[in-house]
């Protein structure tokens, strides 16, 4: 995972989350349910395929591939770059 405005690149093991991850690296992100309901961790997806598995976003968001709470949201690929 790469947050872009960041400049940071992060891996994700298996087992974590985005927001774990990005938690560890920028202390003091904002954050909520941790659930993938409230859309409070709703982040925009520059590159890479998000892989969605919150109930915030409906069909037309999720097919665009522009957003993804990452809270919950992994990755389809190697590699996801968000706005962060
Ligand atoms: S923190 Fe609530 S949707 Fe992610």
């Amino acid at each position: 995972m790469e947050p872009r405005r960041s400049g940071l690149t992060l891996r994700v093991e298996p087992g974590r989350t985005l927001l774990d991850v990005v938690r560890e690296a920028v202390p003091g992100v904002a954050y909520s349910c941790e659930e993938g309901w409230c859309g409070t961790r709703e982040t925009k997806v520059l590159a890479g395929a998000p892989a969605h598995h919150d109930s915030v976003l409906g069909e037309d968001e999720r097919a665009s591939r522009t957003t993804t709470m990452i809270c919950v949201g992994r990755a389809h690929g190697p590699r996801l770059v968000l706005d962060g």
